[in-house]
Parts: structure tokens; sequence; C-alpha cells
């Protein structure tokens, strides 16, 4: 694990689900090996104590978790004592002179505050210019450094921004848009936050035994992984790689029964799966609990100890007995809903 540098840094995470962001989250900075320490939690706030360098990868590797900044300090929402914690923050400490800074403060719950937000911005801005001695500039649009002030209820955060989550990519990689298109395919945003859950690390070897039109295997590669996918059905398979060569991505793929996984034993440390739940992709004449159990049977194998494998389901097929229980713990488990009649249940497994 990394510890060099750990500092309280605070996270606003996606409204999107409860359990997800925070657990994805975690998720990268162990497999970016960062540690951590949860401080608090309170809807979409989270603060911890890390390395701000791990902060920063995990947001924009993520895909529920919105930005990170550092906290400065913590203050009660109200303007005297936030402009007097203020007074005293080194700012030479983010901005150096000739450089430009900006100041943006934001408000998570919907309560009234009794001061004008866009006036507090401007008065956080001229005490920082004052402090800095006017050798730096304030642009709202290219800052250098872009301060934050969170405003969570009656409580104040401050500090400055470390990274901002890209929210457009998702978007630009949505199946529709691909050359290659089922109904069955996962939302890339979906897809990320699994891979991120398989704990997969860059540079390393990534599995979709499932792999269809290849959407899990696009994040991975988008994170720095080796995508490896199989799936038994040749079109799913060739469509797989038309849609990674589109992104210009190396696929790595081969036409094989998740049960008979062609691959030693031991090697595999990450797995992400979306298996078929025979709505709008088959599961060629076995029943879901039967084609799940046992490849989870053949993955255990295959994973190395401390290796993670991401499952997802509907909740409805989900049984506790299906995950042999001598090879994995189950580390996570969330329910999201997809639709009205669809809740997709995620687990998370450690080979044990
Ligand atoms: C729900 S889809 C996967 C969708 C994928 N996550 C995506 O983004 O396109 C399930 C895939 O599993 C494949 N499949 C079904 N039975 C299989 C088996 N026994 N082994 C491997 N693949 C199988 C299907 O051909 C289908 O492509």
């Amino acid at each position: 694990m990394i510890r060099q540098n750990e500092q309280i840094c605070l996270f606003i995470l996606s409204g999107e689900h409860d359990t997800l962001p925070q657990a994805e989250l975690c998720a990268i900075l162990e497999s970016e090996n960062f540690s951590y320490t949860v401080k608090n939690r309170e809807k979409r706030i989270l603060v911890m104590e890390v390395d701000p360098e791990g902060a920063r990868r995990a947001t924009k590797r993520a895909g529920l978790v919105n930005q990170a900044s550092v906290v400065a300090f913590e203050s009660a929402s109200e303007e005297d004592a936030i402009l007097h914690s203020l007074r005293r923050i080194d700012f030479s400490l983010w901005v150096h002179p000739g450089s430009r800074f900006g100041v943006k403060v934001t408000r998570i719950k919907r309560e009234p505050v009794e001061f004008n937000v866009d006036e507090l911005q401007g008065k956080i801005g001229s005490v920082i210019w004052q402090a800095l001695e006017g050798q730096v500039e304030i642009s709202l649009t290219s800052p250098d450094v872009l301060f934050l002030g969170v405003i969570n209820g009656n409580r104040f955060f401050f500090g400055p921004q470390l990274a901002t989550r890209d929210r457009k990519v998702f978007s630009k990689r949505r199946s529709p848009l691909r050359p290659f298109f089922v109904p069955s395919a996962i939302h890339p945003k979906i897809a990320r936050v699994l891979v991120n859950l398989s704990r997969a690390k860059p540079c390393s070897e990534f599995f979709d035994p499932f792999c269809g039109t290849g959407g899990l295997l696009l994040e991975a590669a988008e994170i720095g992984c080796i995508p490896v996918g199989f799936d038994i059905d040749i079109s799913m398979l060739a469509g797989s790689q038309q849609n990674l060569s589109h992104y210009e991505v190396q696929f790595y793929g081969c036409l094989a029964d998740a049960r008979e996984p062609p691959i030693r034993n031991g090697i595999v440390k990450a797995i992400a799966m979306d298996p078929p739940y025979g709505r709008s992709s088959s599961t060629r004449g076995t029943t879901i609990s039967k084609l799940i159990q046992a490849s989870l049977a053949s993955f255990a194998p295959i994973l190395k100890p401390g290796g993670f494998l991401c499952l997802a389901l509907p909740l409805e097929y989900f049984r506790e007995n299906m995950i042999p229980s001598e090879s994995f713990i189950i580390r996570e488990m969330h329910t999201m809903r997809i639709h009205r009649s669809l809740r997709r249940h995620i687990v998370v497994l450690e080979r044990k």
C-alpha cells in the first residue's frame, strides 16, 4: 500500500445509487494500492484520509464519483465562520506567483443558506488574492487551481479541487453508437463500475467470460487493462472484435464456454461478468442458476488467491448457494434498479 502523503480529501459521489459510489471508490484505491480511512459519509459527501494522488486517480477512473478535493478547512456553513477559517490558510501551498486560481462554491443539499452563494464566492476570491499579495490572477474559465467550496447542510468544506469526472465520456461510448449493437449490451457507466469493483489493475489482464458486445472490455481498456473476452457465440465475439477495433483497442478474444474456460489455473486477478438471463440474451438451453454455478466453479481455480470476481445478474435469479463458499468470500452485495421490471444484483467475490 502507498501511504506517503495522506491528507483529508472530500469526494462528491453520484446520487445514482446509495452504496455503489463508495464501494467503487474504495475498490479503485485498493486496486491502485492506496491506503485510506473513511472519516465521514453523509449521502453524497464522503470524507476520507487518503493520498491526494490516489483521490485524483480514483475520481478520473470511477463511473460514480463526481469530484474530489483536498479539505483545507471545514467550518460551519456561515459566512463569518467561513471567512474566518479562510484567513488562516496558507494558499501559497497551492497557488504559485504568476498563476491563476478560481473559486467555485456548490451546494449539495437544497436547504436554504443565510448568505448569497455567488457573493460568498467573490469574497473568498478576494481573501485569497489579498493573502497572496496580488501576485496571482483570478480566472473562472481556465484556472491553474480551482478552489472548491462545498455546502452540505450546516457544514462547509473548502480546498483545492483534485479531479472532476468528465460526464460526457460514457455517453460517447453508448452501445447504440458502436458499430455492433444488441439490446443486451450493458451501459458503459455500469460496465465501468463492474470493472472497478473487480479491482482490475492498469497494465494487467481483465477477463470477461460472457463478453457479448464487449462493453466491459472497452471500459477495462479505457483504464489501461489488457481486455480478454470469451463468448460462446461466434457472432457476439466478432461483434466485440468490431467494437473494440472501432475504439482502437487491441482485443484478446476466444470462442469459449465460460464453464470450461481455456486458461491455466491461478493466473487471473480480475474478472467481471454479466451473464445471459434469457430475456435478450440466451442461456443456450441451461438454467441461469446452473450456468452461473458452473461458471463460478470453473473460475475458482483460475483466480489467484486474493483476486476478485464481480458478478451482475437480475435479483430474482440470485441465490447465495450459487457461490462455492469453499472458494469465495462474499465481499459486497448491491442491488440496483434498472427499470420497473428489472433490478440488477451486483455481487463482489474475493478468492480465498
Ligand atoms: C448479457 S450478454 C453480455 C453483454 C455484455 N456485457 C455487453 O456489454 O454486451 C451475455 C453473453 O453471454 C454469452 N453466453 C451465453 N452462454 C455462454 C456460455 N456458456 N459461455 C460463454 N458465453 C456465453 C451470450 O452469447 C451473450 O453474448
